[in-house]
């Protein structure tokens, strides 16, 4: 099935995007890094069984060497070569959702090295369901994996478009493949396995609901728990944009940026919903509607946080999203982007 899909995908690539593919695969096999699309965000991979590639991505990253990368494989078959003991619950969600936004981790094989775990026994496993991410994994070969964190210096926005990478990375990379804007715009949900039961370690472009109809029981959310630390996604400071970054309520928003205008600092205001058409007049306030449906609003809220952020303001004040299950994955970005340790505004 995933072959097919493949195929399909493969034959939608253009003469020149396959022949950077091939020549991105040598860059890997030399033990380059490479910079690729995925339907979430763009990775930095590497070759997973070259220990000095992937020494290569944390030093770029400028990320602490315990926080483990996420390896993407190319088919669900290959599944038990790079996992063990994988339990019935994994192999369900990985036959369902992969190629897909889903990143399951579980009990590594000899086959992941240590490098690419931070010396941890399990794996973040997932299939891109990106076509210029699945023939960059063919062409690398059968037994080969890519290990990708996303493209971003550590505790950065994740990058959505080619563009994007070269800003955050430049030449510290030695190749870029464009696949266009991210379809997702979040990363992957994480689920682990431990005890057997099903737990989300990252909410993202798999809802929790979806996992449970294909599980057909309950899916627990981990919450901010020490037990949590070694995902880095999971540390309170992450996916920042180097702005201070509020959330208030739809109800306090124009309040909070009038007292911020008051004082003298630019404010940029991001909503969603009906509130933003009644924007006080302030020189000082400029407004941003995002869409009312998450998955628009997901795709799009990384490439604006890094837009606004270019632009000269003193604050982001970004609406609180709705409560519901739907917007998990965006209110968790939200709630991290919004710690900021650069921040010296902070109040
Ligand atoms: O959508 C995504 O997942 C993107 C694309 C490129 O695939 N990748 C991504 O990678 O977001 P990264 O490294 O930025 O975030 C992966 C998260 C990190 O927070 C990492 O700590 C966690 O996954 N992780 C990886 N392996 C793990 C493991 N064995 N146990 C717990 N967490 C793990
Ligand atoms: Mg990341």
């Amino acid at each position: 099935m995933v072959h097919t899909q493949y195929k399909q995908n493969k034959s939608s690539l253009t003469a020149e995007q396959q022949d950077q593919i091939t020549a991105a695969a040598l860059i890997l096999r030399e033990g380059g890094t490479v910079a690729f699309p995925t339907e979430t965000v763009y990775g930095l991979g590497a070759d997973v069984t070259n220990p000095d590639a992937i020494n290569k991505i944390y030093q770029i990253k400028q990320r602490p060497i315990d926080h483990p990368l996420i390896v993407h494989i190319g088919d669900v078959s290959h599944l038990d070569y790079w996992a063990q003991a994988i339990p019935n619950s994994a192999w369900k969600l990985a036959r369902h959702f992969w190629p897909g936004p889903l990143t399951l981790i579980l009990q590594r094989s000899r086959h992941i090295p240590d490098s690419v775990t931070g010396g941890q026994d399990t794996v973040g496993l997932r299939i891109p369901a990106h076509p210029v991410a699945l023939a960059l994994l063919a062409a690398l070969g059968p037994k080969k994996a890519l290990a990708a964190p996303s493209a971003n210096r550590f505790g950065r926005i994740s990058p959505t478009t080619a563009a994007h990478v070269q800003e955050e990375l430049g030449v510290a990379v030695d190749m870029i493949l464009d696949g266009g804007a991210c379809e997702v715009g979040l990363e992957s949900t994480i689920v682990s396995f431990h005890d057997q039961s099903p737990k989300i370690l990252r909410p993202g472009g798999i809802a929790l609901s979806a996992l449970e109809s294909v599980l057909e029981g309950p899916v627990i959310l981990a919450h901010n728990t020490s037990q949590m630390i070694r995902t880095s996604g999971s540390l309170p400071a992450h996916y920042a944009p180097a702005t201070p970054l509020r959330i208030y309520s739809t109800k306090h928003i124009w309040d909070r940026s009038l007292a911020l205008a008051a004082q003298g600092f630019r404010v940029l205001v991001m909503t969603w919903s009906d509130i933003g058409r009644s924007r006080p007049s302030s020189q000082s306030i400029e407004q941003f509607s995002m869409p009312v449906d998450p998955i628009a609003y997901g795709q799009q809220l990384y490439s604006k946080l890094r837009q606004f952020d270019q632009a000269a303001f003193d604050y982001m004040i970004i609406e609180t999203p709705p409560d519901h299950h739907s917007w998990l994955a965006i209110a968790d970005r939200l709630q991290r982007a919004s710690y900021n340790p650069f921040d010296n505004k902070q109040n």
